[in-house]
């Protein structure tokens, strides 16, 4: 019969096993360096999509206040946006709404990098002009 101690070892041993060939795996497969992987365990977003909608118009309000005055940490705006985007796709399946919400997604990131790499807040504006295309179109074909 093992006692206590030795069965918490084993399963320590075996959850520090675990953690290793799942961290080595996803090197193999280059699955850790993925800026949007696809979540295995069937994400589902919490928060109602008319709070999701409050935060986008926060966060890019943020952001263009942000890049007039050229302050750097506006990028930090620009993530957010990202990620509330990141989070919009999952509440539709409709393939336009998901493709308008990736577009937003991936906008606000050449955003960030932009603020952040480049410094360029000229271009970092007129991306974001192209961004409130995205959420216009969605926006017409959701009739908001
Ligand atoms: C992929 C689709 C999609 C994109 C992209 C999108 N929205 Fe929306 N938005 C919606 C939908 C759908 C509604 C209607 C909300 C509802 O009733 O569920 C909405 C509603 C809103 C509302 C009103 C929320 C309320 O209180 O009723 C605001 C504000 C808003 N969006 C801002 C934005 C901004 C700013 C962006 C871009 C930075 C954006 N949205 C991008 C789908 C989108």
């Amino acid at each position: 019969m093992f006692n206590t101690g030795r069965k918490l070892a084993l399963g320590v041993t075996g959850l520090v096993a675990i953690t290793i060939a799942t961290r080595w795996s996803s090197a193999i497969f280059g699955q850790e360096s993925a800026i949007n992987p696809t979540p295995s365990g069937g994400f589902k977003p919490t928060t109602p999509r008319t709070s999701l909608m409050h935060w986008h118009d926060r966060a890019f309000d943020e952001l263009l206040e942000g890049i007039s005055r050229k302050d750097g940490e506006s990028a930090e705006a620009a993530w957010l946006l990202a990620e509330l985007a990141n989070v919009n796709s999952f509440h539709s399946e409709k393939p336009n709404y998901r493709n308008w919400a990736d577009q937003l997604r991936d906008g606000a990131i050449e955003i960030a990098d932009t603020i952040r790499k480049k410094r360029d807040f000229d271009r970092a504006k007129a991306l974001c002009n192209k961004l409130k295309d995205t959420c216009k179109r969605c926006h017409d074909a959701y009739k908001f």
